[in-house]
């Protein structure tokens, strides 16, 4: 064993002995490699350098000693010394890219070419999209959107609607009463009512809204979605409904979809008409969808009546207009070939994806 002490030893004549001082060099590098071959981490190689090429290492020591060599002695000792120094940096900082390296494995195993997942993206509900739908196409005609209160007065909900106190409509069976006289209300036609109230004719305004019925099957669920429209103005007659809602229907379903208005009743229009679409399930042949008719009914229509514009200070001589009201549901349904009204509300993500 020798000890990293390297002395120096004068001969006879005062001159240091150099083949003790070379042989320590080349015995220091000897050990100082093999020990840096055998380090296996970074933690390892820091104290190597410690050990070695820090201020007080090894190597730094053995570097003073030979500054304290006999001026002619020097040269060769100092030679030898630095080729080692820098044999040693060399391998130390080879030693250190290496050990580097391997630390980040991990991150270099990474494939960055990889192309990356998109995240799922939500978008809006069927019955949003058919909604607004519906409004892009009647905003484009020139009707103005407007909200009103679920929560409903009896009197904007039925009264000025001419839907008297007796009115089946009433009943405990269809209506959900907050109070004898607040409902929710049961369709979106109050916002008829509460639009006239506000402004002077001419008016055209589109209201869709949730809507409350004590109804609940495969077509009927307790909450559900309209969209109301109204139109007054001097001179308004039952062709400008006719056009309006024809030009919807092809808008909607696509210009070659039969439509038929068909006579209907409401306590709040005279005359009425329901307007029928020619069934897109079948074609007109006749199946479940449309009970064998060949016909879908998609919304009650009319003229409003005389009666609710006495509510709204409206002179009847004057103004005249159309109203009408459709589920949106229902067209959706209609639209996308849907059977069950459930769905809307079963928010399936496998269902509400296909949108
Ligand atoms: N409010 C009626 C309903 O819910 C539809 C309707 C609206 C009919 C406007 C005529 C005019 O069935």
């Amino acid at each position: 064993m020798r000890s990293g002490h390297v002395r120096l030893l004068p001969d006879v004549r005062g001159k240091v002995n150099r083949k003790t001082m070379r042989e320590q060099i080349l015995e220091l590098e000897k050990e100082a490699l093999q020990e840096l071959e055998a380090v296996s981490d970074l933690s390892g190689l820091d104290r190597f350098r410690i050990a070695y090429l820090a201020k007080k290492g090894r190597l730094t020591a053995l570097l003073k000693d030979i500054a304290s060599l006999p001026a002619e002695e020097r040269p060769e000792a100092g030679k030898l010394a630095n080729s080692f120094k820098r044999n040693l940096t060399e391998r130390f900082e080879g030693a250190r890219r290496r050990l580097l390296a391997k630390e980040e494995e991990p991150l270099s195993s990474l494939d960055i070419t990889l192309p990356g997942r998109e995240p799922a993206r939500g978008h809006l509900h069927p019955i949003t999209q058919v909604m607004q739908e519906i409004c892009h196409i009647f905003g484009r005609m020139g009707f103005r959107v407007v909200k009103g209160p679920n929560v409903e007065l009896d009197y904007y909900n039925f009264e000025a609607l001419n839907i008297p106190k007796d009115h089946p409509a009433r009943d405990m069976q269809d209506t959900f009463y907050i109070s004898e006289n607040v409902v929710l209300r049961t369709h979106t036609s109050p916002m008829q009512v509460r639009t006239m109230e506000e402004q002077p004719p001419p008016v055209s305004v589109i209201a869709p809204g949730k809507v409350y019925r004590r109804d609940s099957d495969i077509t009927h669920t307790p909450m559900f979605h309209q969209v109301e429209g109204l139109l007054v103005d001097k001179g308004v007659t039952f062709g400008d409904l006719k056009g309006t809602l024809t030009s919807f229907v092809h808008q909607m379903f696509g210009l070659d979809t039969a439509l038929r208005f068909r006579p209907s009743f409401f306590p709040f229009t005279e005359p009425s008409a329901e307007v029928d679409i020619r069934c897109v399930i079948c074609g007109g042949i006749g199946c479940r969808t449309c009970s064998n008719t060949g016909w879908l009914e998609i919304l009650g229509s009319g003229m409003v009546d005389p009666e609710v514009y006495r509510f709204v200070d409206y002179d009847p001589e004057v103004y005249s207009g159309f109203a009408f009201g459709m589920g949106i549901e229902r067209v959706a349904m209609l639209k996308y070939g849907i059977d069950d009204i459930q769905l809307f509300f079963r928010n399936d993500i496998r269902f509400l994806r296909q949108f």
